[in-house]
């Protein structure tokens, strides 16, 4: 239907007649004169609807509103004197119309296209609309482009891309199902995948060498800002593989990818062992866009005058106190922010937030009163303070002065406008423990097919559970962990002694994963993997701030597809057929 696309017209088409096709994106009347901003897939070009060139176009013009379609044919004319827009890539020129077709109408739209204020459950119900704006455009555009590097990528590596079921069993991922009931035989479920995690393990014993997918995974879990319940992965996996095979070709995707998307990026990316991260970062996946790192001053405070710093300092394994230094923190924040910050690390677990000031004449705050001289000037050497400097102390249980630190340290970052924009700070963190406590159960961290980290005679040891380490890595991308993989256990004697130590059964194991445990048996070879967040990914190389925004059809944080109406109920009949009667109907 169309010559070009708008993008396409230029000054070189000056005197050429051209056609073009699209939405109108806005329309004004200037007294006798009509312009309209018409829009395809992402680019606006003007037209002129001018009643001494052509009457009927003018006429027909007057009906047009916003986002009606139109297929245009016009000369191409340089925009008059002082009229250009140099925002727009084809701002120095108009199309005067010559012929004008409405190929559709459209009603009213529902909200301001483009507009980000918008209620996100109207943009949502009509999500079609939204993404008829050149934001939306070009953050898919990104998404292809990265996701075609991916396939060239990794096929230049020697991958096979292979597709792995939607209909199976319970993966361990570690979230809820999504089951769906089989009508066949009644009363059996199928789950959807969480990862392929066991079938591209089942494709290296079939010795496939190199798999990867563009996987389709869904987890019923708390969702987020980051999460969503069916999200897409860049899954690998590799044979006859140690951890820095994996991470070499994971660096060699991401090179790819960011150099294709337009974005430059080291070819290498720095490293950190979890413990380290957790001790100076209080999170696994630490930002590295800025500084603020925490540094230990338990040793000190147990010499303090405060029965509940120095209780709290006697035990070192179980507990921390750490210090947290702001460089102009004392010039910058007032008592109330202060006031503030304390209640900010209240709301997850703090019993308070002490703080030192650090003034011309030494250190002054609240605290001060508890220390010797000596351990003051002692802060002052070990968190490296300078005058004009704030430096918060968190103090308690390990992984809950981790956890409030970790998150103060986001939040001051955030206070403060530090973040810089438009970086990309890569981390590996590696080493991550084999297992978590909780509420005394023992956990995989990852999941149960890691392989742990044994000693000089192969075997796994340790004093205490939690210190067992694994061969683990996770990429993180600016404070988002973008991707995660281990090295497997190939060997089934360490599987059955890993499944002991999760307290899950031979009856149990053989149950949930008889079929992988029974391939392992078959002559495994080594393997190790990886998996990506696609949708992650792409959120973190188009800026956007949910990962909403780069899926093309999202759920709510309430898990709704709101255009569809999705979950619906389902009428009885179909119900039967399933063998299933819903007991109650949740209350929506
Ligand atoms: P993991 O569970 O760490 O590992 O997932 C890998 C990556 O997938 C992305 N991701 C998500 N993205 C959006 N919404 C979600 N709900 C969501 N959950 C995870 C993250 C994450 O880093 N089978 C293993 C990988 C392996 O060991 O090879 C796995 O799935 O970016």
């Amino acid at each position: 239907m169309r010559t070009h696309y708008c993008a396409e017209v230029n000054e070189n088409h000056i005197g050429q007649t051209v056609t073009v096709a699209g939405w109108v994106a806005s329309r004004r009347d200037h007294g006798g004169l009509i312009f309209i901003d018409l829009r395809d897939k992402d680019q606006v070009v003007q037209l002129v609807c001018d009643p001494a060139e052509n009457a009927e176009v003018h006429k027909l013009a007057e009906e047009i509103r916003d986002q009606f379609v139109l297929v245009a044919t016009g000369s191409v004319r340089a925009r008059g004197e002082g009229l250009e827009n140099p925002k727009l890539k084809t701002g120095k020129i108009e199309i005067v119309v010559d012929k004008l077709v409405i190929e559709n109408r459209s009603l009213t739209m529902p909200f301001d296209l483009g507009d980000d204020r918008v209620n996100e459950e109207i943009r949502l119900k009509y999500r079609y609309l939204e993404l008829r704006t050149q934001k939306s455009y070009n953050i898919f555009k990104l998404r292809s482009t990265a996701t075609i590097a991916t396939r060239n990528a990794l096929d230049e590596l020697g991958f096979l891309e292979v597709e792995t079921p939607i209909l199976t069993k319970s993966t361990p991922e570690g979230a809820r199902d999504y089951l769906v009931p089989s009508r066949v035989h009644g009363g059996e479920f199928y789950a959807l995948p969480q990862s392929p995690q066991l079938f591209k393990q089942l494709l290296m014993v079939g010795g496939f060498d190199r798999y990867f997918q563009i996987a389709k995974c869904f987890r019923d879990e708390d969702l987020r800002a980051d999460r969503q319940p069916e999200f897409t992965q860049i899954d690998i996996e590799m044979s006859f593989c140690d951890q820095e095979d994996v991470i070499g070709v994971a660096e060699k995707l991401m090179q790819a990818i960011f150099t294709k998307c337009g974005f430059e990026i080291p070819t290498k990316f720095n490293r950190m062992s979890y413990s380290n991260a957790m001790e100076k970062y209080g999170s696994d996946k630490p930002d590295m866009r800025y500084d603020l790192a925490m540094v230990d001053v338990i040793d000190i405070f147990e010499r303090c005058d405060n029965e509940i710093f120095s209780n709290i300092a006697k035990n070192p394994k179980a507990n921390r106190i750490k210090a947290l230094r702001v460089p102009n923190g004392d010039n910058i924040f007032s008592k109330r922010e202060m006031k503030r910050f304390e209640d900010y690390v209240r709301k997850f677990g703090a019993a308070g937030l002490g703080y030192f000031q650090m003034k011309e004449d030494g250190l002054k705050g609240p605290l001060t009163k508890f220390f010797s001289e000596a351990d003051l000037q002692a802060i002052v050497e070990r968190c490296e303070l300078e005058v004009g400097d704030a430096v918060f102390f968190g103090a308690g249980n390990k992984k809950l002065v981790w956890d409030y630190m970790g998150r103060f340290r986001i939040f001051l970052a955030e206070t403060m406008e530090i973040i810089p924009k438009d970086t990309f700070e890569f981390l590996w963190v590696l080493d991550f423990p084999m297992f978590e406590q909780e509420d005394g159960r023992v956990k995989a961290l990852h999941h149960p097919f890691t392989m742990p980290k044994t000693n000089a005679e192969g075997k796994i040891a340790f004093d205490d559970i939690e210190e067992l380490d694994s061969i683990t890595y996770d990429l993180v991308l600016n404070g988002t962990e973008l991707g995660g993989g281990s090295i497997r256990i190939h060997k089934e004697h360490i599987q059955a002694e890993i499944f002991k130590l999760l307290g899950i059964s031979d009856e149990e194991a053989e149950e949930k994963f008889g079929f992988f445990l029974s391939a392992l048996k078959f002559g495994a070879p080594p393997h190790g993997g990886i998996a990506f967040g696609l949708d992650r990914l792409v959120m973190l190389m188009s800026g956007a701030s949910s990962i909403r925004e780069v899926i093309a059809f999202p759920k709510t944080q309430r898990a709704q597809c709101l255009l569809t109406s999705a979950p619906s109920p389902v009428d009885d009949e179909q119900l039967q057929e399933l063998s299933i009667r819903v007991r109650k109907q949740a209350a929506k």
